[in-house]
C-alpha cells in the first residue's frame, strides 16, 4: 500500500511512548508516580453532566447544524462578550469536536502550500504537525527563558516574509504556563496587523491562571486585531470536559463559513449531547464557585511542586502562571529530554513528558494535574535520581 506525502510527513508522537509505557507499568501492579497527565484531574461538574443526561432524555440525539446549535452559538457569544470583551455574531462561530479540532480546520482553511505559520517554542507539540497537514511549513521562533519564555516582538517581527500566513498565539501556555501581559499582546498584534498576517489564539487555557492575574485575549486589543485574530477555545480545560469534545472558534464571517463546508465534509457536527453539556457549562454562573476551587487547587500544587524542585540546583524549574505543567530546564543532568524522561520511567518510575517534541530539548514538562500526594512523591523520587547521578 502507497501513502500520503502529507501524513508520512507528520511526527509520530514520542510522548504516546512514555505515557503508554507508564500504563502498562502501572496495569502490571508497578509502583508508578504519573506526572504526565494533559487533562484536569477533576471530574466533570455533577450539574453539566445532569445537563447532558437530559438531553438524552429529551431526544436531542439527533443531526445538529454542521457548526453547533444556535443556542450554543449563542452562549459561546454570550460568553465572549462576558468574560473577553469581545462582540461576536452568531454566524462568526462554529462550534467542532474539540479546540484541537477547531484549530486544524483553521489551518487547513487559511494555509496553501509555500505558506509558512509562525510558531513559537516552547509549542504545543501539535502545531507544527497540523500546519504541516495544511500543506504549509512552521517557522518556530526560539523564545529565550531569560524572556520569560515569551517571543520577543522583535523576532516576531524579523520571521515575518511575504510567505507569513498567521502565528500562533497561545496564553496560557502548553508546555511552559506562559501568560502574556496585555501590552505584550498589543505590541505582537500591532506587528502582526503591519504586516497583513492573521492571529490564531488558542485560549484553551484561559480559566486556569495563577496569581490573581487575568486572561486577555489579542482580539480584544481594538477592533482592526479583532478582525486579524482567528480566536480558539472550548470546554475541555476549563470545565474538566476533555471526553466531550467540545471546541469553538471565533472569526470573520468568512472564516466561519469556510469552516462549516470543510467541517460538512469530515466530521459534521460535533456531538449533540456534548453541545447541549457545553452549553449548560458556558451559560451557568453556578459553575465559578467550582471552578475556582479547582484553580487555587492548581496553583497549590504548583507551589509544592516549584519548592520542591527548587531544592535540586541540577534543576531549573520555570514558574508558570497558568494551565497545569510546569515547565523544568534538565541540560545540568547531562542528557536530552527523552532519555532523561525514559530513564526516569526505568530507573525511579515517575513519568514525564520530554520537552523535545516541544521545541525544547533541555526541558521536561511535569504535570501537576493529579493529587499532591503523587506531586510530593513524585518530586523526592526526580530529586534524589538527579542527586545520585
Ligand atoms: C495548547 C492546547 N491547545 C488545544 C488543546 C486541545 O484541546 P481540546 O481537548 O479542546 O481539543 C490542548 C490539549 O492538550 C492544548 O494543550
Amino acid at each position: 500500500m502507497r501513502f500520503s506525502e502529507r501524513v508520512m510527513a507528520v511526527e509520530p508522537s514520542v510522548t504516546l511512548g512514555i505515557t503508554s509505557g507508564a500504563k502498562a507499568m502501572l496495569a502490571s501492579g508497578e509502583d508508578v508516580v504519573v506526572l504526565a497527565a494533559g487533562e484536569p484531574d477533576f471530574d466533570t461538574p455533577e450539574s453539566v453532566k445532569e445537563a447532558a443526561i437530559k438531553a438524552i432524555r429529551e431526544g436531542r440525539t439527533k443531526y445538529t447544524p454542521v457548526g453547533g446549535t444556535r443556542s450554543l452559538k449563542e452562549a459561546v457569544c454570550r460568553k465572549l462578550k462576558r468574560e473577553n470583551g469581545l462582540d461576536y455574531d452568531v454566524d462568526e462561530v462554529v462550534v467542532s469536536c474539540g479546540a484541537k479540532h477547531s484549530l486544524y480546520n483553521v489551518l487547513q482553511v487559511i494555509c496553501n502550500p509555500g505558506d509558512e505559520v509562525l510558531v513559537i517554542a516552547p509549542y504545543w507539540l501539535s502545531y507544527p504537525e497540523m500546519v504541516k497537514l495544511a500543506g504549509a511549513r512552521p517557522k518556530i521562533i526560539p523564545a529565550r527563558r531569560e524572556n520569560a519564555f515569551k517571543a520577543a516582538a522583535e523576532d516576531i517581527r524579523a520571521a515575518l516574509t511575504e510567505k507569513t500566513r498567521a502565528v500562533i498565539i497561545n496564553s496560557p501556555s502548553n508546555p511552559a504556563g506562559v501568560v502574556y501581559k496585555k501590552a505584550e499582546l498589543r505590541e505582537i498584534a500591532g506587528i502582526c496587523l503591519a504586516g497583513g498576517v492573521t492571529m490564531i489564539s488558542d485560549e484553551i487555557y484561559e480559566k486556569i491562571i495563577f496569581d490573581g492575574k487575568k486572561h486577555f485575549s489579542i482580539a480584544a486589543v481594538s477592533e482592526e486585531a479583532r478582525a486579524a485574530t482567528i480566536v480558539v477555545n472550548g470546554v475541555s480545560k476549563s470545565y474538566s470536559m476533555t471526553g466531550w469534545r467540545i471546541g469553538y472558534l471565533a472569526a470573520g464571517r468568512k472564516v466561519a463559513s469556510m469552516v462549516s463546508t470543510l467541517q460538512s465534509h469530515s466530521t459534521s457536527n460535533p456531538c449533540s449531547v456534548s453541545q447541549a453539556a457545553a452549553e449548560f457549562a458556558l451559560s451557568s454562573a453556578d459553575l465559578e464557585g467550582e471552578l475556582r476551587r479547582n484553580r487555587e487547587e492548581f496553583q497549590r500544587r504548583r507551589d509544592v511542586l516549584m519548592d520542591r524542585l527548587s531544592e535540586e540546583k541540577k534543576l531549573r524549574p520555570f514558574k508558570p502562571e497558568g494551565a497545569f505543567y510546569l515547565f523544568c530546564d534538565i541540560s545540568e543532568c547531562g542528557m536530552d529530554s527523552l532519555t532523561f524522561s525514559r530513564r526516569l520511567l526505568d530507573e525511579k518510575k515517575v513519568a514525564v513528558i520530554p520537552g523535545g517534541p516541544f521545541g525544547d530539548d533541555r526541558s521536561i514538562r511535569i504535570s501537576f494535574a493529579t493529587d499532591l500526594a503523587a506531586i510530593e512523591e513524585g518530586a523526592e523520587r526526580i530529586k534524589d535520581w538527579v542527586r545520585g547521578m
